[in-house]
């Protein structure tokens, strides 16, 4: 949809935001802007990018963009996996990278204040220097921004036992489409007052405003970590050990699976040696006190030894403990740069169904032959299923093959009880799977719910929901 208002919004933009702060037509770095790590093969060419550097800013190119009536597509990092900043109207990207202040750490309220586009992994370190500790830990914390971790109520591996983005997220500057700009939210560690705007704008992957300042909840910093690796014969056992852990009552941070086809992606470019015999593995974290920690390791070891673990591998110095989180971090990008095609899911199921979910992934790979690799953060039901293919992408008989498939994973998932995304979101891939997990009553009061904001539906459009089955223009 290529408007004619579209068409000259760059030079208006530039106009009133300054040349340095629009990518417009032509310009080479535009097209970075109509990609992300979704797996879909098509661009989506923008009209412009602008690269915000304040809330006034932002404001200023929604209201803009709300005069023309030009499509607005905000982006992080652009790390989203689902296509959630796809500017698939064209129109104007909006981004937030620049905007990467940290503008308080205040360990006395156990609070900070930063803008949208700071690096996750820049601003634990940086808490993490005065004692503190943000635990939201998304496998992408390197690149990933934290203004995109609240849109998408981001979560990881420490999800397990501290929970996700939106149980941190206290306060919030939303910029809304017209240029209002709103502030919601607290700073105490508590608080009631209202209907809780915040927790309706974490998770709404940008399609109810732009977050311009995000106030954190911070937890002193744990006195020490200790990670024990379970090697198992293959999936269902080391599946089967982790319902059984659950059951018995452990409470690590971390409880995650990686199945032998991601392990063997990683292990060329891993400074930590996996073993060989590796069916699966079974990634285990305790923190605490440092006096417990050898406790702690000694009750997992025994109970992965007694749940059939043909091996415990126990990582307590720092160095070691680092070699094997950036190991666990490289899955993703391992199997994306092995394979073109890579249908990565994140699908989540109640916690006694794990075995039963990991079984049905399984028969979905075998039925339909294409290769599954299956990792994550399977203390939490949260699988990622990996679809993987040689064939080329944007072959229309491929992409039927591979979507048909996770269209499977997702109805096991429902049939399961579960949901279709843990933390990675819906943006464009997953909204017309919504209806097979949400009622048609439950979908229309959720699009009143985007109307009220965006009325003239501009903001981040086709995405989060399925568009209405009479009209097109969603
Ligand atoms: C992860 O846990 O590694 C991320 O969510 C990335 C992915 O699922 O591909
Ligand atoms: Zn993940």
């Amino acid at each position: 949809m290529k408007t004619a208002t579209a068409a000259g919004i760059a030079g208006v933009l530039e106009r009133e935001l300054g040349s340095e702060a629009v990518i417009g037509p032509g310009h080479e770095r535009l097209d970075d802007y109509g990609r992300d790590e979704s797996p879909l093969p098509e661009f989506f060419p923008p009209e412009c990018a602008v690269l915000c550097q304040s809330t006034e800013q932002v404001a200023a190119v929604l209201r803009i963009c709300k005069e023309r009536q030009v499509p607005v597509t905000p982006r992080g990092a652009g790390s989203g996996m689902c296509g959630g900043a796809l500017p698939i109207k064209g129109g104007v990207v909006l981004s937030t990278e620049k905007m990467q202040r940290i503008k308080e750490i205040d360990p006395a309220d156990l609070v900070c204040v930063v803008e949208p586009g700071v690096i996750t992994g820049v601003l634990q370190e940086q808490v993490e220097a005065q004692g503190l500790f943000y635990p939201p830990d998304p496998a992408s914390l390197e690149f990933c921004s934290i203004g995109g971790n609240a849109a998408t109520n981001a979560g990881g591996p420490r999800a397990f036992k501290y929970g996700v983005t939106r149980e941190y997220v206290l306060g919030l500057e939303v910029a809304l489409m017209g240029g209002e700009v709103l502030r919601c939210g607290r700073r105490t560690a508590k608080g009631v007052t209202g209907y809780d705007l915040v927790a309706g704008f974490v998770g709404t992957e940008g399609t109810f405003g732009v977050i311009t300042e995000l106030t954190l909840k911070l937890l002193p910093k744990p006195q020490a970590a200790a990670t024990v690796l379970g090697v198992f014969a293959n999936v269902p056992a080391a599946g089967a050990a982790i319902s059984s852990l659950l059951r018995g009552g452990l409470r690590p941070r971390v409880l995650e699976l990686a199945d032998k086809t991601s392990i063997d992606h990683i292990r060329a470019k891993s400074r930590y040696r996996f073993p060989e015999n590796a069916g699966a593995i079974v990634l285990i974290e305790v923190d605490g006190d440092p006096d417990s920690m050898a406790v702690q390791m000694e009750k997992i070891g025994v109970a992965c030894d007694e749940l059939g673990a043909i091996d415990v591998l126990g990582a307590t110095e720092a160095a070691e403990r680092r070699a094997v989180w950036e190991a666990r971090r490289l899955i993703s990008p391992s199997l994306k740069a092995a394979y073109r095609v890579k249908v990565n899911e994140d699908v989540c199921v109640p916690r006694g169904r794990i075995v039963e979910m990991l079984a049905r992934v399984d028969r979905v790979s075998a039925e339909t032959g294409i290769l599954c690799a299956v990792f994550g953060h399977a203390g939490d039901g949260n699988l990622h299923v990996n679809l993987l293919s040689h064939d080329d992408p944007a072959d229309p008989a491929v992409r039927e093959k591979m979507w048909g498939a996770a269209r499977r994973v997702f109805e096991h998932t429902i049939e399961l009880g579960g949901t279709l995304s843990g933390e990675h979101g819906i943006g464009l891939t997953k909204r017309d799977y919504v209806p097979l997990e949400q009622s048609e009553q439950v979908i229309e009061w959720q699009r009143k719910w985007k109307t009220m904001w965006d009325p003239s539906g501009l903001l981040n459009p086709g995405k989060k929901l399925p568009g209405r089955k009479s009209s097109c223009s969603e």
